[in-house]
């Protein structure tokens, strides 16, 4: 049977440890931090996580400037709006909820977020800095969900020096930046995608092993090797049939009751990557405000 990482309580940690800095802040500055929260459309995902989002912002004292926008929005007037707030005095921090409709290029808009208020670390000049950086910096702008995951794996206190890591998935938003954090915590890390030969055999080598693919369950007990940690940063909705009715349910990338009895720890699927995500962009807000303070 394997620890379960749970993501809840270390989410929860994290936010109570940003509520009580941000108190401070704003007793010694008589500011808080502000993050600007931008939705285009009313994809269902989207909206559910941008209200998490805003809701813990909230309760950790960020003050958070919502715009919602109508999926006719066009890229120019997404563009202008990025430019007042990059502008804004009492905005640190910029998140643009992805994806965006087809008709904006999602690269165009995250490249005009001024890179000291990228509060996803998706600016092409944080991905160069987390990049070139020799360390896992505390003033990095570092996206949201790999940085989560690593702070996963630093509770368990274990090392992670030398340790073989393989990444399932190439995004841009997990799987790559996931590798570089890896990597510079000195694990050898293999980026692993959907033209990876033998990909069972590759993950069964790993002791790290984290599935960012996006395919429910994909990751079966004999893509573990024993005792290794794996880290499932899916979030799939599948229809599950209990008796004659057909219920929504929530799974990750990996089938986690086979697996839970291989690994030496996992993640959950609610209750894992997820919390941590959001706890850590209201982390970057604060180090950009921090950093706005300098
Ligand atoms: N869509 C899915 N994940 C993310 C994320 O971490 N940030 C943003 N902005 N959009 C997302």
């Amino acid at each position: 049977m394997s620890k379960i990482i749970d993501g809840k309580v270390l989410a929860q940690r994290l936010r109570d440890n940003l509520k009580d800095e941000i108190n401070k802040l704003k007793e010694q500055y008589n500011e808080v931090p502000g993050l600007a929260v931008v939705q285009v459309g009313n994809v269902a995902a989207s909206s559910v996580y941008v209200k998490a989002k805003t809701k813990s912002a909230l309760e950790v004292g960020i003050k958070v400037i919502d715009h919602h926008l109508n999926e006719e929005t066009t890229q120019e007037e997404l563009l202008i709006l990025v430019d007042k707030l990059n502008n804004q005095d009492n905005v640190n921090g910029i998140l643009v909820q992805l994806p965006l409709p087809d008709h904006i290029n999602e690269q165009i808009v995250l490249d005009s977020i001024h890179p000291d208020k990228d509060a996803d670390g998706f600016h092409p000049l944080n991905v160069g800095k987390l990049s070139i950086s020799p360390k896992n910096d505390e003033n990095l702008l570092i996206p949201c969900t790999p940085y989560g995951c690593l702070l996963m794996l630093k509770s368990l206190n274990i090392e992670l020096k030398g340790k073989d890591a393989v990444v399932i998935g190439r995004s841009n938003i997990v799987g790559k930046p996931m590798a570089q954090l890896l990597l510079k915590e000195s694990c050898t890390v293999t980026i692993a995608h959907s033209k990876t030969k033998d990909l069972a055999g590759l993950c069964s080598k790993a002791d790290i092993l984290v599935a960012a693919v996006g395919r429910p369950e994909i990751v079966r007990e004999n893509w573990v090797k024993e005792n290794a940690i794996v880290i499932d940063v899916g979030i799939n909705r599948i229809e599950e049939k209990i008796k004659d009715n057909i219920k929504n349910k929530l799974v990750g990338d990996v089938d986690f009751l086979e697996v839970e009895k291989k690994a030496s720890a996992i993640t959950p699927v609610p209750g894992g990557v997820g919390p941590m995500t959001i706890a850590c962009l209201l982390r970057n807000t604060t180090i950009a405000f921090k950093n706005s303070l300098k």
